[in-house]
């Protein structure tokens, strides 16, 4: 591919890539998942201070994370609501095939960890539209699950000196949504003199 060229499809992929929170159970090829997860390091980062970091949560931990969510969700100690609660953790927590905990490594300076919070976006985005690409959906999620002093404690953020950007949660869709409207991005844009 001849990368000076103009490419409409890169404009296609963004306009029509979705949260996706419904996902078939087909599992995503090793190969394939790879390929997506290597979209991540060309993200732009100043200094190239590589600050992102990438879990890949496997079932034992993400059924340790159904449960954290459910004893923190469940009002009570009853056992019938615990059990709701851990039915309603797990479809969350267990809803795609796949499930990254994407981090960011925090600098000491505070311009830096603006600046690789910030790369570490792109990379998400990076991420996100690479899947698309495959035909695979994606859903970015900074809920309860990701709050939880269990999670940080599975990831290890404190003694890895990482903070958690968010869950991205992959899978092939079940179903794509209609976009979620959005105001014209002359709203946005001034001009100055
Ligand atoms: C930093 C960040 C965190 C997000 N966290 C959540 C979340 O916790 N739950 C959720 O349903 N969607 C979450 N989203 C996805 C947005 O809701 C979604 O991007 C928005 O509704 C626009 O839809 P689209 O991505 O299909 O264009 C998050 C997106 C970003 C960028």
């Amino acid at each position: 591919m001849d990368s000076t060229k103009p490419n409409p499809s890169i404009i296609t992929a963004i306009q029509s890539r979705r949260t996706i929170k419904e996902f078939r159970s087909d599992r995503i090829p090793e190969q394939t998942l790879w390929q997506i997860l290597d979209a991540a390091r060309w993200a732009p980062n100043h200094r190239l201070t590589e600050p992102w970091r990438i879990a890949i949560i496997g079932m034992q931990s993400r059924e340790e994370l159904a449960d954290a969510l459910a004893r923190q969700t469940a009002s009570s100690q009853d056992p019938s609501v615990l059990a709701k609660a851990k039915e309603e953790a797990q479809r969350k927590v267990m809803s795609s095939p796949v499930l990254l905990a994407v981090t960011c490594r925090i600098a000491e300076s505070p311009a830096q960890q603006v600046e690789d919070l910030a790369a570490v976006c792109a990379a998400v985005q990076n991420l996100q539209l690479a899947a698309w690409g495959e035909g695979i959906g994606t859903h970015w999620n900074t809920g309860r699950v990701t709050r939880l002093p269990e999670t940080d404690a599975l990831l290890q953020l404190s003694e890895r000196g990482e903070e958690l950007v968010g869950f991205l949660y992959l899978g092939y869709p079940a179903q794509v949504p209609e976009p979620p409207k959005r105001r014209p991005i002359q709203d946005f844009v001034r001009n100055l003199p």
